[in-house]
C-alpha cells in the first residue's frame, strides 16, 4: 500500500497484491484503476477525464451518495464523488475481515458547506481491498452522527465503469425478466422481456431487486466480470452511446464502445438511518475466463 501523486498532483493510494493492483484517489474516494495479474486494466477511465474539482472523475468507480443521479434535490449523484476524503487511520473493526493486507480505509465527513446542502452529520467509511486473487472489494459503512435526533435518508450507487472490448459483443446476465425504471422514459417502470441483455443503443435503466450476483460477459476478451453485492438491492445499467458521448466534455466521442456501467445501487427504496445507526453496502468484483456460448 503506497500513497503517491496521481493526475493533476492529486493524492492517490496504490494497492498491490502479487501482480494485480488498484488505485484509489482521495478526491472522491474514487477507484480509478483495477488491474489483473497480467497488468490488464479492467476499469474504464475516459482519456478526457478531468482530475480537478468540482468535476467528478469520468470512469473508475465514482461513489454516488447521498443521492443517486437526479433522484432528489441535490446535485446529480450527490457530493461524495467530488469531495476530498481522508485516510482513516483508526477505523472501527469490520465484522468480516478479509485476510488481504492490500487495503485502504477512507473516511468522509461533511464540511460546514456540505451541511448547508444536506443538513446531516454523517461518517462515511470506505474500505477498498484488493484480494489475493486480484478481486476488488468495496465496503461502505455510513453512520448517522446527527446529535439533534434526526433520521436521514439517502440513495447510493457504486457507479462502476467496466472496460469492455466492444459493447456490441457484450452480454449481461442476472437481470433478465426483472422490473426496471427507465431513466430514458421518465423513470417509468417496465419488465425486461428478452432472455439476454445486449447493447445496440443508449441505455439507462435501474433494475430493481436484482440477484446478488450479476455477470458481464465480454465475448471478444473471453472475460467475464462477476459482480457480487450486499445491501444494494438494485443495479443500474448505463451506456451513453454516441450522441450523449459527444455531448459530454469529459468523454471521448467513440469511447462508449469500450465501457459499460453496471452499478450496485440502492435507489428504489432509500435507506433510512436513525442517529447512531450504521448501514453497510458492499460490492465485490472478480473476473473469470469465459466463453460466450457457455453462459458461464
Ligand atoms: C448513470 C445515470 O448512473 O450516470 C445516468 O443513470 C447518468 O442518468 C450517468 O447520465 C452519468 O452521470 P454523470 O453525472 O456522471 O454524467
Amino acid at each position: 500500500v503506497e500513497l503517491c501523486k496521481g493526475a493533476s498532483g492529486l493524492d492517490k493510494v496504490v494497492l498491490r497484491d502479487r501482480g494485480s493492483s488498484a488505485e484509489v484517489y482521495l478526491y472522491g474516494g474514487h477507484v480509478t484503476s483495477w488491474k489483473n495479474e497480467h497488468g490488464e486494466e479492467l476499469l474504464f477511465v475516459s482519456s478526457k477525464a478531468i482530475f480537478k474539482p468540482p468535476k467528478a472523475i469520468r470512469g473508475g468507480i465514482p461513489i454516488c451518495f447521498p443521492q443517486f443521479s437526479n433522484h432528489g434535490p441535490l446535485e446529480p449523484h450527490g457530493f461524495a464523488r467530488n469531495r476530498f476524503w481522508s485516510i482513516d487511520i483508526d477505523p472501527p473493526p469490520f465484522p468480516t475481515q478479509s485476510s488481504s493486507k492490500a487495503f485502504i480505509d477512507l473516511i468522509l465527513k461533511p464540511s460546514e458547506e456540505d451541511l448547508k446542502i444536506w443538513p446531516h452529520s454523517f461518517e462515511f467509511r470506505l474500505r477498498v481491498t484488493l484480494g489475493p486473487g486480484g478481486d476488488l472489494m468495496l465496503t461502505s459503512r455510513i453512520r448517522n452522527t446527527n446529535t439533534d435526533g434526526k433520521v436521514f435518508t439517502f440513495t447510493f450507487a457504486y457507479h462502476t465503469y467496466f472496460s469492455v472490448s466492444d459493447i456490441s459483443e457484450v452480454r449481461v446476465e442476472g437481470l433478465e425478466t426483472l422490473d426496471y425504471l427507465d431513466n430514458l422514459q421518465n423513470k417509468e417502470r417496465f419488465t425486461e422481456q428478452g432472455d439476454a441483455i445486449t447493447f445496440e443503443s443508449e441505455v439507462d435503466k435501474i433494475y430493481l431487486r436484482t440477484p446478488t450476483k450479476i455477470a458481464i460477459l465480454d465475448h471478444e476478451k473471453k472475460r467475464t466480470f462477476v459482480i457480487r453485492k450486499d445491501g444494494l438491492p438494485d443495479a443500474v445499467v448505463w451506456n451513453p452511446w454516441d450522441k450523449k458521448a459527444k455531448a459530454m466534455a469529459d468523454f471521448g466521442d467513440d469511447e462508449h464502445k469500450h465501457m459499460l456501467c453496471v452499478e450496485a445501487a440502492a435507489v428504489e427504496k432509500s435507506i433510512t438511518l436513525k442517529p447512531g445507526e450504521e448501514w453497510r453496502g458492499r460490492q465485490e468484483l472478480s473476473t473469470v475466463p469465459s466463453s460466450y456460448c457457455s453462459g458461464q
